[in-house]
């Protein structure tokens, strides 16, 4: 029997009762199996879409079906129907038999009622369910009014975007070899890209890292266009000591590392992402005694920092995430409004310790992948008012990124720059 839809809904409806994306396929027996890439494609897609499919089932179903299971089902199959050009009477007859399984023998009747109802009134279904901003926009509503009120111009691209299927991009690693050297090595096995930023590639189409020649031997990490922003910001210069102060896995950490020959302490509290650290470092052969990896409290450096100021901190500061949801749609349906404040209290503490381990002349980078501005421009502005010696710089990004400040907005496809929604300010010490 094909599990596919019914591991895929059950993933779904994990995360809906709080699992994180990674436990929830784990969990559901997906990742063990044959069909696993299948699999993820529908739960990251109905994700995505799951305001839309979920208002769209309960209208088919007039009265909202009493088995949560049961939803999550019809909206597995409607987004295969919707998205995946899949043959439409296969879809059906399978989420007939899931809905039997996995819910009981009669909810087979009521599901095939429902999707052939929607195979045949589709336009005048789709248009009546579309009605609520969180059908229209599939984002939980508080999240839909606090894009609207940061961003009065650019909300309704932002959230488009949120939906959108992300690129596969890469970054070269510049210590191995030059970025066109890797982008030949990919046409000779037929693999297309494009460069994007300063070192660079989108992969389109996507395909899985292990068809890409390189990963193994360090030529290249996994990284967004939007992130590999970071090391260049911050513009550390041979010699000097770096501090990245929320480092896990590595992926600005080692760029910092690829572009000068620092002395750098990659920080963060999380000792299982720290291990990541390490093995990145190894993979793309950075790791010496000049780098130290350390498991520490960025707002508590007493009980780590051995006193000697830094030239550089990177504060890629925990967020809400609000900007990477094209990539970790379940973040937006775990969010809670209360986060954004909680975790702006805790961006908050951070850069006011982290400043005091920076050197006079010395520069501090912030860093979110948000687009709220309450831990964005909101937090910068509060930052250098209540801080009479950091001295915020402008920043000028290249001409192709979308920016509005220090915000990198979110692309839409055909982007010059497509990128993830990040934040930077960057501070100098008088
Ligand atoms: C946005 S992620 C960092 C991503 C990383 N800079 C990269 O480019 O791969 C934020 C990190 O902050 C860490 N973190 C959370 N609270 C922290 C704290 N109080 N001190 C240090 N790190 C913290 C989390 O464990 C997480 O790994």
């Amino acid at each position: 029997m094909d599990l596919s839809q019914r591991q895929a809904a059950d993933a779904i409806l994990r995360v809906m009762n709080g699992a994180t994306l990674a436990r929830a396929l784990e969990a559901s027996g997906a990742e063990a199996t044959p069909a696993r890439a299948f699999v993820r494609e529908i739960v990251y897609g109905t994700l995505r879409h799951w305001g839309t499919l979920e208002a769209i089932v309960r209208e088919l179903a007039h009265k909202p079906p009493g088995d949560e299971r049961l939803v999550a089902i019809l909206a597995v199959a409607i987004y295969q129907l919707e998205h995946m050009r899949a043959e439409p009477h296969a879809v059906v007859d399978r989420a007939v038999d899931a809905a039997g399984d996995a819910v009981r023998p009669q909810a087979k009747r009521l599901a095939n009622a429902l999707l052939r109802r929607f195979l045949r009134e589709r336009e005048a279904v789709l248009a009546r369910a579309s009605s609520t901003p969180v059908a229209r926009w599939s984002h939980p509503r508080w999240w839909i009014g606090r894009v609207r009120a940061d961003w009065p111009a650019h909300w309704e691209a932002i959230l488009a975007a949120g939906n959108e299927h992300p690129p596969l991009t890469l970054r070269a690693n510049v210590r191995m070899g030059a970025r066109d050297g890797l982008a030949s090595r990919f046409a000779a096995q037929g693999i297309a890209c494009e460069p994007v930023g300063e070192a660079g590639l989108i992969v389109a189409p996507p395909r899985p890292l292990r068809e890409l020649p390189g990963f193994d031997d360090g030529a290249f990490s996994v990284q967004d266009a939007g992130a590999q922003l970071a090391a260049p910001l911050l513009g550390a210069r041979d010699a000097e000591r770096v501090l990245d102060a929320c480092a896990a896995p590595g992926g600005k950490a080692t760029h910092i590392l690829e572009r000068a020959s620092v002395e750098l302490t990659a920080l963060d509290t999380d000792g299982l992402r720290l291990a990541r650290v390490a093995e990145n470092l190894a993979r793309l052969r950075l790791a010496s005694d000049r780098v130290q990896v350390l498991a520490g409290d960025a707002a508590a450096p007493a009980s780590w920092w051995d006193g000697r100021p830094y030239d550089r901190i990177l504060a890629d500061v925990p967020c809400t995430a609000s900007g990477i949801v094209r990539r970790h749609p379940d973040v937006k349906w775990l969010r809670r409004a209360s986060d954004v404040a909680a975790l702006a209290a805790a961006q908050h503490a951070m850069l006011d310790a982290l400043w005091g381990c920076l050197a006079r002349g010395g520069t501090l980078l912030y860093a979110t992948c948000s687009v709220f501005v309450e831990e964005n421009e909101a937090q910068a502005g509060a930052f250098a008012a209540r801080t009479p010696d950091a001295l915020r710089e402008m920043l000028v990004f290249p001409p192709e990124v979308e920016a509005s400040g220090g915000q990198l907005l979110p692309s839409l496809p055909g982007a010059r720059h497509n990128q993830d929604g990040f934040f930077y300010a960057r501070f100098r010490k008088a």
